[in-house]
């Protein structure tokens, strides 16, 4: 494990749920930061400070319940005030690429749905330019052999997520294929074309979809906007 990153995502976290308010429904992210992040909403929970949760995996949502955090279900939110998630790469115009952790698809739900989104994340995340992380995309598992070789003809690399030595299910029962692209393609774009393939559920492909950054760094939490 590297301490200094973990350091990082936990002061990002920290920062971050001083943006929940009371009253608020908060859209609880995925991954490590966000563990971090439903950690402090919880203890901020048990102190007094009143608020939803809803959750973007099964993962976050079995620990926000073990913190006491009340859950809603989606047909059971109006609105959602705020999401808070962890992303893989972002760049500076805060286009992200998500999906990592495999909860992509519930994560675009909320973030869509979300009046406010901040990203959070350890400064290893910021980029100059998307396209080291291999981009996460879902597929229903029937159209995943066709969605691969499509991908594979736009000069991609689509690799098939693996997990306890079958193919990876995501919480909502589909596949995903890790995609490297070729350097300098255009994420947006090539996202965009593999989204309107037949049988693609989602890509991890975020585009400016956050308003806040608040990411961790060797010299403090920095806040972008
Ligand atoms: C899960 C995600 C995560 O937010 C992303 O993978 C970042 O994870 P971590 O905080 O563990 O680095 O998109 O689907």
């Amino acid at each position: 494990m590297d301490h200094k990153k973990e350091q990082q995502k936990q002061q990002a976290a920290r920062a971050a749920a001083d943006y929940i308010k009371e009253g608020m429904t908060i859209g609880l992210g995925s991954g490590t930061t966000s563990r971090y992040l439903i950690r402090e909403a919880g203890k901020r929970y048990g102190q007094g400070l009143h608020f939803y949760g809803i959750a973007t995996s099964r993962d976050s949502e079995q620990l926000a319940a073990s913190l006491g955090i009340p859950l809603l279900e989606p047909e059971q939110a109006g609105k959602i005030h705020l999401a808070i998630d962890g992303v893989d790469e972002i760049d500076r115009e805060f286009r992200a690429v998500k999906g990592g952790g495999g909860a992509l698809l519930r994560e675009k739900i909320i973030a869509s749905w979300a009046e406010e989104v901040i990203w959070i994340m350890d400064e290893s995340k910021l980029v100059e330019r998307l396209g080291a992380f291999p981009s996460p995309v879902e597929t229903v598992p029937f159209g995943m052999p066709f969605v691969k070789r499509r991908i594979a003809d736009m000069g991609a690399v689509p690799v098939l997520r693996m997990g306890d030595g079958k193919s990876y299910l995501t919480d909502s029962g589909n596949f995903i294929l890790d995609v490297q692209f070729a350097e300098n393609t255009d994420i947006s774009q090539a996202a965009e074309q593999i989204r309107n393939m037949p049988g693609v559920v989602e890509t991890g492909y975020f585009g400016q979809m956050c308003s806040r950054i608040v990411a961790g760094t060797s010299s403090g939490v920095k806040v972008m906007e």
